[in-house]
């Protein structure tokens, strides 16, 4: 019986990095929920409206940063919605839909 505490802190400890990273992209999960899931979906397949599958994108943090700011064809503009550092979020959120 003894063992028992000793698996439970062992999970919390392997869970902790996990939880720090989902912290950290808190507020670019909201914004992309709300600012990019109609067209892209949540996970980023949604592909509405001709956008472009987001789990398949070879683009970096600097080209999806331009591209946010700046719209291309159907994809909307945000710069005039987004602060520079809520779009970093969203962006950075984007990276980690595979
Ligand atoms: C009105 C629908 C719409 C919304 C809302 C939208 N997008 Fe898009 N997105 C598109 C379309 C359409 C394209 C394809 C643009 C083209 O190449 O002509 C695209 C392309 C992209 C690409 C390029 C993918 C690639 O490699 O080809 C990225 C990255 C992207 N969108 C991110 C976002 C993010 C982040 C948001 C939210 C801030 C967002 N989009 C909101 C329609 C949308």
């Amino acid at each position: 019986m003894k063992k028992i505490p000793f698996v439970w802190a062992a999970l919390g400890l392997a869970l902790l990095p996990w939880r720090s990273a989902q912290a950290a992209t808190g507020p670019g999960e909201a914004l992309f929920v709300t600012h990019c899931a109609p067209c892209h979906g949540r996970d980023g397949r949604l592909g509405r409206n001709g956008a472009h599958n987001l789990t398949q994108s070879n683009l970096t943090a600097f080209g999806r940063s331009y591209l946010v700011q700046n719209g291309l064809g159907k994809m909307p503009a945000f710069k005039k919605q987004l602060s520079p550092l809520a779009i970093e979020q969203v962006v950075q959120y984007s990276l980690t839909l595979k």
